[in-house]
């Protein structure tokens, strides 16, 4: 797009933006063209916004810097008729019940630590257990519970840098780890999230973000009748508490065989509980590839995934249930939406044989997830 119809987009945008919140007697304020930003509340005596950028194609997708989190992703189906997409609500008021981590960025650990610890150049380090014994995605307050500092780069294409620096000691984890993320929104139905940190001292990293999604637009659809493809050979066991079991093992012949488009309510009925496990994406080095393909026969939405990260939780929203409502109204229950959380394995602090989440200092950690909606 030239950069005056960019503008122009923009403006109309911002337009239809401040008309969406007058009844909240918010008004949006334009950013720059494709991003705007309404005041959102408090926390922690921080200033949190929501942020909305908008494409080309009309798809929107709004951000909140109260754990870096997406609440809202609004595209076109297969009729053009635009619809919400994942999984979120409309004030911050409902974050701050604890749902369990709708759109939020995860960190400073994705996924689980057993037993709330890890020994790191000999030196064993204690952290905030949240899950049973174990730790989950960061802790009694991870990433997902915390103000970002937001600025708006100076891009060509909307986009949000969320930035936050994460204490020596905090949730027990050791190192300043200096966290930038930065979420754009492409002309090309891309939201892609890119990550970065840095630390003072050792410490584990595994970052990346919690959106559960259901294609159809309507949770009174589950996600039972939507099909996926993993391009995943393997994926690593876990024990009752969810932790792995230090194995990798090949899905072929199992429930777990993502590997052509399957029903995800094929097989679901063979796994206690539904589907919560880390895949081993196929891959032969780091670079960003095509790990899995979501599509919805209702919408005719396709979700591809794209990443640079080793392993994928997919999460059929097994411990949904109906206690938080959507904002349509509707309970969001069991298995009405789905997360595709890009990541590194589970407890790998703990488990030798998987590859390293440990970052040092003068090394960069970066990261890139891009989801793609096409139809
Ligand atoms: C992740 C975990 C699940 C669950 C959800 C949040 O996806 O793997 O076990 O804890 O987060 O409810």
């Amino acid at each position: 797009m030239k950069f005056p119809s960019l503008i122009a987009a923009g403006v109309l945008s911002a337009l239809i933006i401040s008309c969406n919140y007058s009844s909240e007697n918010k008004k949006a304020e334009l950013m720059k063209a494709g991003i705007s930003k309404i005041d959102w509340g408090k926390v922690d005596g921080k200033e949190v916004y929501l942020f909305t950028l908008v494409n080309n194609k009309g798809t929107e997708v709004k951000i909140s810097n109260y754990g870096g989190t997406v609440t809202s992703f609004i595209t076109p189906d297969k009729n053009d008729k635009k619809s919400e997409i994942i999984i979120g609500f409309d004030s911050l008021n409902q974050y701050l019940q604890k749902p369990p981590y709708f759109g939020a960025l995860i960190g400073r650990y994705g996924n689980r630590i057993a037993n709330a610890k890890f020994t790191l150049d000999g030196t064993t380090y204690h952290l905030a257990a949240n899950d049973g014994k174990n730790t989950l995605h960061g802790g009694l307050k991870g990433f997902d519970k915390v103000v970002w500092d937001a600025t708006i780069p100076n891009d060509s294409v909307p986009s949000l840098t969320l930035k936050y620096l994460s204490k020596d000691g905090e949730e027990g984890f050791p190192g300043n780890l200096d966290v930038t993320v930065q979420y754009t929104l492409t002309d090309q139905n891309e939201l892609k999230i890119e990550y970065n940190a840095e630390t003072d001292k050792a410490t584990p990293v595994n970052l990346t973000n919690h959106t559960y999604f259901n294609l159809s637009g309507d949770v009174n659809n589950t996600i039972l009748d939507e099909s996926l493809m993993i391009d995943a050979d393997r994926y690593t066991p876990v024990d009752s508490s969810l932790i792995p079991t230090g194995k990798i093992t090949p899905v072929k012949g199992t429930p777990y065989d993502f590997t052509s488009p399957k029903k995800i309510g094929k097989d679901i009925n063979e796994v206690k509980g539904g589907y919560d496990f880390n895949w081993v994406l196929n891959r032969k080095d780091s670079s960003l590839q095509k790990v899995a393909v979501l599509s919805d026969p209702i919408s005719g939405r396709t979700l591809e995934v794209y990443t640079t990260q080793p392993g994928l939780q997919f999460y059929t929203g097994n411990f949904l249930d109906g206690k938080f409502v959507n904002r349509d109204g509707k309970p969001i229950k069991q298995h009405t939406a789905l997360c595709l959380e890009t990541q590194h394995f589970p407890d790998s602090p703990n488990e030798p044989g998987f590859p390293s989440t440990i970052l040092r200092p003068g090394e960069k950690y970066h990261s890139l997830t891009v989801y793609k909606i096409v139809k």
